[in-house]
């Protein structure tokens, strides 16, 4: 179930009973960047800590499963989940086990060799293929020995509730089970975003395509305020409304969808905020190259450019848009924000979140990586979703297959 309410506490943790002695497995999205065995952003593994903490000093013997990455259904070192357990141990600020495997003799050892309160990680489990596999048997098969290794299961993962995937919902059919804090969490948030929200409403979306933000798009101009675009996936915007957009991203096959998505909004009432300016180069930031950005009118972008980020014009317009707004949802950046001359506009954006008086909740995904790189606080922020694809989903109105398996009757 999504975009509707329920009530999260029955679902919780609480609903095991006593925990004490018990083996729980615990699915957390632990799916971090990594560069060269380094992580660059920590986040989700801080965010899943707390109800790995709250098992732990319960009594249980705390199982996580998790994946890094896309592996191809087979153990590849490239995707393994050590450098992410070793970390995870230094959060929790205990000692962390890890099994270097996901259900063979190693995940088995270690599990036995948990004492109550200790906590183990075992290999990504998309190291096997029935992780994500699309037969319902070959996932239950590798499910059913995943819940070999717990007693109860605690789903707090919300960065992939929506994927059918083994450990994420077969085990939850398995296991008796309970959605942990920070799932609970984000769908209490989410909901405050799609049942009654305080107006205004100001949805902000970015990133690079407008094709994997159609479905928010249809369902939120039925509910905000205004919709303000930047990002890759301006430009097909721009384009639409007849503008030349030089060598910018461009979805030509969504530029009648985009049309309609103007035409929509004026009939609904909604006002859709598109940049008047544009910081454009000649070739998207890389290697040695040193960028030479430049700010033209976004009905002027020349053919031998491509646009970067809003222009200073729009990223003063879009925090003005922002100002009173009491329920802002945000997700994608305004431009290549990793590189610092295309990061002002993203920059503008989460400093006027920053600044809401109301609820203002960060997408998962680039947008939330944004908001660490540039060195914001947090906890400026009213919400900061772990998931990206996760909360798109939910503000869709599409089922989560992982929420709904716990809530079946
Ligand atoms: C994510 O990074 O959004 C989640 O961890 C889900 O990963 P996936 O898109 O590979 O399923």
């Amino acid at each position: 179930m999504s975009g509707t309410a329920h009530d999260t506490a029955s679902l919780g943790v609480a609903s095991l009973g006593d925990l004490a002695g018990k083996r729980v497995l615990v699915r957390s999205d632990l799916n971090v960047p990594l560069d060269a065995g380094t992580i660059t952003d920590d986040g989700r593994i801080r965010a899943s800590a707390p109800t790995i903490t709250q098992l732990a000093e319960a009594g249980a013997r705390v199982v996580v499963m998790a994946h890094l990455g896309r592996p191809d259904g087979a153990p590849d070192p490239a995707y393994s989940l050590a450098p992410v357990a070793e970390r995870l141990g230094e959060v929790l600020g205990r000692p962390v086990a890890f099994a270097t495997d996901t259900v063979g003799e190693s995940a088995q050892q270690t599990v036995d060799g948990l004492a109550d309160g200790d906590v183990a990680v075992l290999e990504n489990v998309r190291f096997n293929s029935g992780e994500t596999s699309k037969d319902d048997d070959v996932r239950g098969s590798f499910a059913d020995q995943l819940a070999q290794l717990g007693d109860v299961f605690v789903s707090d993962g919300f960065g992939v509730v929506h994927r059918k995937q083994a450990s994420v919902y077969d085990v939850a059919l398995r296991l008796p089970s309970a959605m942990g804090g920070l799932v609970a969490t984000e769908i209490d948030v989410l909901r405050r975003l799609t049942v009654d929200p305080e107006r205004p409403y100001v949805v902000v979306l970015g990133g690079s395509k407008v094709s994997d933000k159609l479905g928010v798009i249809d369902n939120l101009l039925d509910k905000a305020d205004k919709l303000l675009i930047g990002g890759g996936m301006v430009f097909t915007f721009l384009k639409a409304q007849g503008h030349e957009v030089g060598k910018s991203l461009l979805e030509d096959d969504q530029l009648d969808v985009c049309r309609s998505y103007l035409e929509q909004a004026t009939a609904k009432g909604v006002e859709i905020v598109l940049p008047t300016d544009i910081v454009v180069d000649t070739a998207f930031p890389s290697g040695d190259r040193q960028p030479e950005p430049k700010v033209v009118a976004a009905d002027a972008i020349p053919a031998d450019a491509l646009g970067l980020d809003i222009g200073p014009d729009s990223a003063r317009a879009f925090a003005a848009a922002l100002a009173d707004a009491r329920t802002v949802f945000w997700n994608g950046p305004m431009g290549v924000f990793e590189v610092d001359v295309f990061a002002d506009g993203t920059r503008a954006v989460a400093e006027a979140l920053t600044k809401i008086d109301g609820l203002s909740v960060v997408g998962g995904g680039d947008s939330a990586a944004a908001v660490r790189t540039l060195g914001f606080d947090e906890a400026a922020f009213g919400h900061i979703s772990t998931g990206g694809g996760a909360s798109l989903e939910y503000l869709e109105g599409k089922e989560l297959p992982g929420i709904a398996v716990l809530e079946r009757p």
